[in-house]
């Protein structure tokens, strides 16, 4: 079985600069998906490959998974399908990822790693913090963020 991963370790305090969405998508103003914990990403490929007319972006606090994922990107030339390495509520509480809450249009936590013990709750990947921020935006982008969708699979 595999070892979960501590995000709270020192390792991950640090997040790497996030880059722009043109910089991620180049110049596509397609809706915008979040998988947060994406592993190797196999699950945005699949989207990706027949969403054509939609960007997805998958955080993952793996590194090898995300090499190896961003290499399959570049060698597949898969334009709309991007990897963040990191913590993903590091990541997503930090003033540089503002714009990624608020041009999401929908969000999926897969499987998230369980932490059992009251101790570990602060592992969970799904944190009151994020789904706060998450909420407030929106309810501030009001009737456009109407239809937004959030999915949990556990
Ligand atoms: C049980 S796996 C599920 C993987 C994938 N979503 C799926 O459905 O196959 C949980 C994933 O979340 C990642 N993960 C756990 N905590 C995380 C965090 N704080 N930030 C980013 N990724 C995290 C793990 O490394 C692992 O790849």
């Amino acid at each position: 079985m595999r070892q979960h991963v501590n995000p709270l370790s020192s390792n991950f305090s640090q997040i790497q600069r996030i880059p722009s969405l043109r910089e991620m998508f180049g110049e596509s103003k397609s809706n915008l998906h979040l998988d947060i914990g994406c592993a190797d990403g196999e699950f945005l490929f699949d989207l990706a490959l027949v969403n054509t007319s939609w960007n997805y972006l998958g955080i993952e606090i793996r590194e090898k998974l995300v090499k190896k994922a961003k290499l399959k990107v570049l060698e597949r030339e898969i334009k709309n399908l991007y990897f963040l390495f990191g913590n993903a509520n590091n990541i997503l509480n930090d003033f540089q990822s503002k714009f990624i809450i608020k041009n999401l249009k929908s969000l999926s936590f897969n499987f998230p790693d369980p932490w059992f013990k009251k101790r570990h709750y602060k592992r969970r990947v799904i944190q009151p913090e994020f789904i706060n921020r998450y909420k407030e935006s929106q309810q501030k982008e009001g009737e456009n963020k109407k239809n937004n969708k959030f999915i949990s699979r556990i």
